[in-house]
Protein backbone atom coordinates (compact mmCIF):
# COMPACT_ATOMS: atom_id res chain seq x y z
CA UNK A 1 0.00 0.00 0.00
CA UNK A 2 2.81 2.46 1.04
CA UNK A 3 4.78 1.48 -2.12
CA UNK A 4 1.55 2.04 -4.39
CA UNK A 5 0.96 5.41 -2.62
CA UNK A 6 4.50 6.81 -2.95
CA UNK A 7 4.53 5.71 -6.61
CA UNK A 8 1.01 7.16 -7.48
CA UNK A 9 2.50 10.43 -5.61
CA UNK A 10 5.91 10.40 -8.10
CA UNK A 11 3.80 10.06 -10.77
CA UNK A 12 1.35 13.19 -10.07
CA UNK A 13 4.69 15.19 -9.25
CA UNK A 14 6.19 13.91 -12.65
CA UNK A 15 3.31 15.01 -14.28
CA UNK A 16 3.15 18.19 -12.94
CA UNK A 17 6.75 18.73 -13.94
CA UNK A 18 5.15 17.52 -17.49
CA UNK A 19 2.88 20.05 -17.63
CA UNK A 20 5.10 23.10 -16.66
CA UNK A 21 7.35 21.43 -19.03
CA UNK A 22 5.11 21.89 -22.05
CA UNK A 23 4.02 25.04 -21.03
CA UNK A 24 7.25 26.32 -20.87
CA UNK A 25 8.31 25.10 -24.05
CA UNK A 26 4.97 26.18 -26.12
CA UNK A 27 6.72 29.03 -28.01
CA UNK A 28 7.41 32.05 -25.59
CA UNK A 29 3.79 32.07 -23.68
CA UNK A 30 3.41 35.16 -24.79
CA UNK A 31 -0.52 34.70 -25.92
CA UNK A 32 -3.50 32.22 -25.06
CA UNK A 33 -5.60 31.88 -28.30
CA UNK A 34 -6.03 33.72 -31.84
CA UNK A 35 -8.81 36.08 -33.01
CA UNK A 36 -9.42 35.80 -36.79
CA UNK A 37 -11.03 39.08 -37.84
CA UNK A 38 -12.55 39.86 -40.69
CA UNK A 39 -13.81 43.22 -41.69
CA UNK A 40 -17.06 44.42 -44.00
CA UNK A 41 -14.98 47.15 -46.01
CA UNK A 42 -17.95 50.16 -46.53
CA UNK A 43 -18.29 50.10 -43.29
CA UNK A 44 -13.88 50.36 -42.69
CA UNK A 45 -14.94 53.29 -45.13
CA UNK A 46 -17.28 54.69 -43.28
CA UNK A 47 -15.17 55.76 -40.53
CA UNK A 48 -11.77 56.06 -41.98
CA UNK A 49 -9.79 58.92 -41.98
CA UNK A 50 -7.52 57.69 -44.73
CA UNK A 51 -8.42 57.93 -48.87
CA UNK A 52 -10.69 55.30 -48.55
CA UNK A 53 -12.11 55.93 -51.84
CA UNK A 54 -8.94 54.93 -53.55
CA UNK A 55 -11.36 51.94 -54.78
CA UNK A 56 -15.05 51.29 -54.17
CA UNK A 57 -15.71 49.25 -51.06
CA UNK A 58 -15.75 45.54 -51.69
CA UNK A 59 -19.50 43.88 -50.60
CA UNK A 60 -17.36 41.37 -48.96
CA UNK A 61 -16.05 40.12 -46.26
CA UNK A 62 -12.01 41.05 -45.91
CA UNK A 63 -9.57 39.60 -44.03
CA UNK A 64 -7.90 42.34 -41.23
CA UNK A 65 -5.50 40.08 -39.49
CA UNK A 66 -4.86 37.30 -37.15
CA UNK A 67 -4.49 37.93 -33.39
CA UNK A 68 -2.55 37.03 -30.99
CA UNK A 69 -4.76 37.49 -28.41
CA UNK A 70 -5.15 36.80 -23.93
CA UNK A 71 -7.96 36.10 -22.00
CA UNK A 72 -7.37 38.99 -19.75
CA UNK A 73 -7.19 41.66 -22.23
CA UNK A 74 -8.31 40.59 -25.83
CA UNK A 75 -7.20 44.35 -27.12
CA UNK A 76 -4.09 44.89 -25.48
CA UNK A 77 -1.82 45.21 -28.16
CA UNK A 78 1.50 43.41 -26.89
CA UNK A 79 4.86 44.37 -27.18
CA UNK A 80 6.26 41.51 -28.07
CA UNK A 81 9.78 40.43 -29.73
CA UNK A 82 10.16 38.68 -33.45
CA UNK A 83 10.91 39.48 -36.48
CA UNK A 84 9.92 42.67 -38.58
CA UNK A 85 7.92 41.59 -41.83
CA UNK A 86 9.84 40.65 -44.79
CA UNK A 87 8.64 41.35 -48.49
CA UNK A 88 8.80 37.89 -49.46
CA UNK A 89 5.88 36.61 -49.99
CA UNK A 90 5.11 34.63 -53.58
CA UNK A 91 3.58 35.61 -56.40
CA UNK A 92 1.09 33.40 -55.94
CA UNK A 93 0.10 33.75 -52.33
CA UNK A 94 0.55 37.69 -53.10
CA UNK A 95 -2.44 37.32 -55.55
CA UNK A 96 -4.53 35.35 -53.55
CA UNK A 97 -3.72 38.12 -50.61
CA UNK A 98 -4.96 40.80 -52.95
CA UNK A 99 -8.55 38.99 -53.02
CA UNK A 100 -8.99 38.34 -49.52
CA UNK A 101 -7.12 40.69 -47.57
CA UNK A 102 -6.76 44.32 -49.81
CA UNK A 103 -5.80 47.34 -47.84
CA UNK A 104 -9.73 48.92 -48.48
CA UNK A 105 -8.52 52.26 -46.74
CA UNK A 106 -5.13 53.35 -48.38
CA UNK A 107 -5.16 50.84 -51.11
CA UNK A 108 -1.41 49.79 -50.12
CA UNK A 109 -1.69 46.23 -49.69
CA UNK A 110 1.89 45.37 -48.57
CA UNK A 111 1.50 48.12 -46.20
CA UNK A 112 -1.34 46.70 -44.74
CA UNK A 113 0.23 43.22 -44.54
CA UNK A 114 3.46 44.89 -43.14
CA UNK A 115 1.16 46.51 -40.55
CA UNK A 116 -0.28 43.63 -39.41
CA UNK A 117 2.76 41.63 -39.19
CA UNK A 118 4.10 43.91 -37.38
CA UNK A 119 1.53 44.66 -35.23
CA UNK A 120 0.03 41.25 -34.41
CA UNK A 121 1.66 38.43 -36.69
CA UNK A 122 5.36 38.70 -34.90
CA UNK A 123 3.85 37.88 -31.41
CA UNK A 124 2.79 34.36 -32.89
CA UNK A 125 6.20 33.69 -34.70
CA UNK A 126 7.09 30.24 -32.80
CA UNK A 127 3.96 28.94 -34.13
CA UNK A 128 3.24 30.61 -37.46
CA UNK A 129 6.41 31.95 -39.35
CA UNK A 130 5.43 34.86 -42.06
CA UNK A 131 4.75 32.62 -44.57
CA UNK A 132 2.07 30.37 -42.38
CA UNK A 133 0.89 33.55 -40.91
CA UNK A 134 -0.73 34.78 -44.74
CA UNK A 135 -1.39 31.19 -45.63
CA UNK A 136 -3.24 30.40 -42.43
CA UNK A 137 -5.13 33.70 -43.06
CA UNK A 138 -5.90 32.36 -46.12
CA UNK A 139 -6.90 29.13 -45.64
CA UNK A 140 -9.40 30.45 -42.44
CA UNK A 141 -10.94 32.57 -44.90
CA UNK A 142 -11.66 30.47 -47.42
CA UNK A 143 -13.12 27.90 -45.31
CA UNK A 144 -15.73 30.22 -43.79
CA UNK A 145 -17.60 32.44 -46.26
CA UNK A 146 -19.08 34.69 -44.07
CA UNK A 147 -20.19 36.89 -46.89
CA UNK A 148 -22.07 33.71 -48.04
CA UNK A 149 -22.74 32.19 -44.62
CA UNK A 150 -25.10 35.65 -43.98
CA UNK A 151 -26.18 35.85 -47.29
CA UNK A 152 -27.96 32.61 -47.29
CA UNK A 153 -29.95 33.18 -44.13
CA UNK A 154 -30.86 36.63 -45.75
CA UNK A 155 -28.75 39.27 -44.01
CA UNK A 156 -27.87 41.07 -46.92
CA UNK A 157 -26.80 44.75 -47.09
CA UNK A 158 -29.85 46.51 -46.79
CA UNK A 159 -29.77 50.42 -45.50
CA UNK A 160 -32.95 50.53 -43.59
CA UNK A 161 -33.19 46.81 -42.16
CA UNK A 162 -31.63 46.07 -38.69
CA UNK A 163 -30.79 42.76 -36.51
CA UNK A 164 -29.79 42.23 -33.19
CA UNK A 165 -26.73 40.56 -32.47
CA UNK A 166 -27.87 37.09 -32.12
CA UNK A 167 -29.69 37.33 -35.90
CA UNK A 168 -26.12 37.67 -37.35
CA UNK A 169 -24.25 35.40 -35.17
CA UNK A 170 -26.88 32.63 -35.44
CA UNK A 171 -25.76 31.43 -38.90
CA UNK A 172 -22.14 31.98 -38.36
CA UNK A 173 -22.53 29.81 -35.20
CA UNK A 174 -24.68 27.29 -37.31
CA UNK A 175 -21.89 26.77 -39.95
CA UNK A 176 -18.85 27.19 -37.44
CA UNK A 177 -20.15 25.30 -34.50
CA UNK A 178 -18.24 27.92 -32.40
CA UNK A 179 -19.28 31.09 -30.94
CA UNK A 180 -17.89 33.93 -32.87
CA UNK A 181 -17.43 37.45 -31.89
CA UNK A 182 -19.04 40.17 -33.91
CA UNK A 183 -17.78 43.96 -33.61
CA UNK A 184 -19.93 47.01 -34.59
CA UNK A 185 -19.42 51.08 -34.88
CA UNK A 186 -21.57 54.08 -34.21
CA UNK A 187 -23.95 54.87 -36.62
CA UNK A 188 -22.09 57.92 -37.96
CA UNK A 189 -24.90 60.07 -38.53
CA UNK A 190 -25.87 60.02 -35.20
CA UNK A 191 -22.10 60.04 -33.76
CA UNK A 192 -20.48 62.02 -35.72
CA UNK A 193 -16.35 61.82 -35.00
CA UNK A 194 -16.83 60.08 -31.88
CA UNK A 195 -16.55 56.47 -32.51
CA UNK A 196 -13.29 55.99 -34.48
CA UNK A 197 -11.23 55.43 -31.04
CA UNK A 198 -14.09 53.85 -29.18
CA UNK A 199 -13.60 50.21 -29.57
CA UNK A 200 -17.33 49.80 -28.25
CA UNK A 201 -17.42 49.58 -24.31
CA UNK A 202 -21.02 48.92 -23.18
CA UNK A 203 -22.94 52.10 -23.88
CA UNK A 204 -22.08 55.25 -26.14
CA UNK A 205 -21.86 58.39 -24.92
CA UNK A 206 -24.65 59.89 -26.93
CA UNK A 207 -27.24 57.61 -27.27
CA UNK A 208 -27.10 56.01 -30.51
CA UNK A 209 -30.08 53.74 -31.89
CA UNK A 210 -28.23 51.51 -34.26
CA UNK A 211 -24.99 50.76 -35.09
CA UNK A 212 -23.54 49.46 -38.00
CA UNK A 213 -21.55 46.04 -38.27
CA UNK A 214 -17.59 46.38 -38.63
CA UNK A 215 -15.81 42.78 -38.04
CA UNK A 216 -16.51 38.99 -37.50
CA UNK A 217 -14.32 37.41 -35.74
CA UNK A 218 -13.76 33.52 -35.68
CA UNK A 219 -11.50 32.41 -32.57
CA UNK A 220 -8.88 29.40 -32.54
CA UNK A 221 -6.77 27.49 -30.06
CA UNK A 222 -3.05 28.37 -29.98
CA UNK A 223 -1.74 26.63 -32.64
CA UNK A 224 -4.26 28.28 -35.20
CA UNK A 225 -5.60 24.82 -36.30
CA UNK A 226 -8.41 23.97 -34.13
CA UNK A 227 -11.57 26.70 -34.08
CA UNK A 228 -13.07 27.31 -30.46
CA UNK A 229 -15.64 29.70 -28.72
CA UNK A 230 -15.03 33.52 -28.64
CA UNK A 231 -15.75 34.91 -25.37
CA UNK A 232 -18.26 38.02 -25.63
CA UNK A 233 -16.21 41.10 -24.87
CA UNK A 234 -16.64 44.52 -25.25
CA UNK A 235 -17.53 44.80 -29.76
CA UNK A 236 -21.20 45.72 -30.52
CA UNK A 237 -23.09 47.46 -27.72
CA UNK A 238 -26.13 45.76 -25.73
CA UNK A 239 -29.79 45.95 -27.23
CA UNK A 240 -28.91 48.43 -30.00
CA UNK A 241 -30.25 47.28 -33.64
CA UNK A 242 -27.69 46.66 -35.80
CA UNK A 243 -27.23 47.62 -39.09
CA UNK A 244 -25.50 46.07 -42.23
CA UNK A 245 -24.98 48.10 -45.64
C1 LIG B 1 -0.17 38.12 -22.98
O1 LIG B 1 0.13 38.37 -21.64
C2 LIG B 1 1.51 38.24 -21.32
C3 LIG B 1 1.67 38.42 -19.82
O2 LIG B 1 0.91 39.51 -19.36
C4 LIG B 1 2.31 39.29 -22.14
O3 LIG B 1 3.68 39.16 -21.87
C5 LIG B 1 2.06 39.06 -23.60
O4 LIG B 1 2.70 40.07 -24.36
C6 LIG B 1 0.57 39.07 -23.91
N1 LIG B 1 0.41 38.70 -25.31
C7 LIG B 1 -0.50 39.27 -26.09
C8 LIG B 1 -0.54 38.79 -27.49
O5 LIG B 1 -1.27 40.14 -25.71
C1 LIG C 1 -12.79 33.36 -21.81
O1 LIG C 1 -13.00 32.01 -22.10
C2 LIG C 1 -12.02 31.16 -21.58
C3 LIG C 1 -12.27 29.77 -22.10
O2 LIG C 1 -13.60 29.40 -21.90
C4 LIG C 1 -12.02 31.22 -20.08
O3 LIG C 1 -11.02 30.39 -19.56
C5 LIG C 1 -11.77 32.64 -19.67
O4 LIG C 1 -11.86 32.77 -18.28
C6 LIG C 1 -12.73 33.60 -20.32
N1 LIG C 1 -12.31 34.95 -20.05
C7 LIG C 1 -13.15 35.93 -19.84
C8 LIG C 1 -12.56 37.25 -19.57
O5 LIG C 1 -14.34 35.77 -19.87
C1 LIG D 1 7.83 47.19 -24.59
O1 LIG D 1 9.14 46.92 -25.04
C2 LIG D 1 10.08 47.89 -24.65
C3 LIG D 1 11.40 47.56 -25.31
O2 LIG D 1 11.64 46.19 -25.31
C4 LIG D 1 10.15 47.93 -23.13
O3 LIG D 1 11.07 48.91 -22.73
C5 LIG D 1 8.77 48.26 -22.57
O4 LIG D 1 8.79 48.22 -21.17
C6 LIG D 1 7.74 47.28 -23.08
N1 LIG D 1 6.40 47.71 -22.67
C7 LIG D 1 5.48 46.87 -22.18
C8 LIG D 1 4.16 47.47 -21.84
O5 LIG D 1 5.70 45.68 -22.02
C1 LIG E 1 3.33 50.32 -50.19
O1 LIG E 1 3.86 49.90 -48.96
C2 LIG E 1 5.13 49.28 -49.06
C3 LIG E 1 5.47 48.70 -47.70
O2 LIG E 1 5.43 49.66 -46.69
C4 LIG E 1 6.14 50.28 -49.56
O3 LIG E 1 7.41 49.68 -49.67
C5 LIG E 1 5.69 50.80 -50.92
O4 LIG E 1 6.54 51.83 -51.34
C6 LIG E 1 4.25 51.33 -50.85
N1 LIG E 1 3.78 51.59 -52.20
C7 LIG E 1 3.22 52.73 -52.55
C8 LIG E 1 2.75 52.83 -53.96
O5 LIG E 1 3.08 53.65 -51.75
C1 LIG F 1 -18.22 34.19 -50.82
O1 LIG F 1 -19.60 34.38 -50.92
C2 LIG F 1 -19.99 35.50 -51.69
C3 LIG F 1 -21.48 35.67 -51.58
O2 LIG F 1 -22.15 34.48 -51.85
C4 LIG F 1 -19.51 35.32 -53.13
O3 LIG F 1 -19.86 36.45 -53.89
C5 LIG F 1 -18.00 35.13 -53.13
O4 LIG F 1 -17.55 34.84 -54.42
C6 LIG F 1 -17.57 34.01 -52.19
N1 LIG F 1 -16.13 34.03 -52.06
C7 LIG F 1 -15.36 32.96 -52.31
C8 LIG F 1 -13.90 33.13 -52.15
O5 LIG F 1 -15.85 31.89 -52.63
C1 LIG G 1 -34.65 46.21 -47.08
O1 LIG G 1 -35.34 45.86 -45.93
C2 LIG G 1 -36.67 46.34 -45.92
C3 LIG G 1 -37.24 46.08 -44.53
O2 LIG G 1 -37.10 44.75 -44.14
C4 LIG G 1 -37.44 45.66 -47.04
O3 LIG G 1 -38.79 46.12 -47.04
C5 LIG G 1 -36.77 45.99 -48.36
O4 LIG G 1 -37.39 45.29 -49.41
C6 LIG G 1 -35.30 45.65 -48.34
N1 LIG G 1 -34.65 46.18 -49.51
C7 LIG G 1 -34.00 45.40 -50.36
C8 LIG G 1 -33.36 46.10 -51.51
O5 LIG G 1 -33.90 44.19 -50.21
Amino acid sequence: MGILKSSLGFLVLAFAFFLCFIMSTSGDGSYVYLQFVQQWPPTTCRFSGKPSNNRRPLPIFTIHGIWPSNYSNPRMRSNCTGSQFKKILSPRLRSKLERAWPDVESGNDTKFWEDEWNKHGKCSEQTLNQMQYFERSHQMWSSFNITNILEKASIVPNATQTWTYSDILSPIKAATQRIPLLRCKGNPQRQAKSQPKNRGKSQPKSQATTQLLHEVVLCYEYNALKLIDCNRTAGCWNNVDIKFH
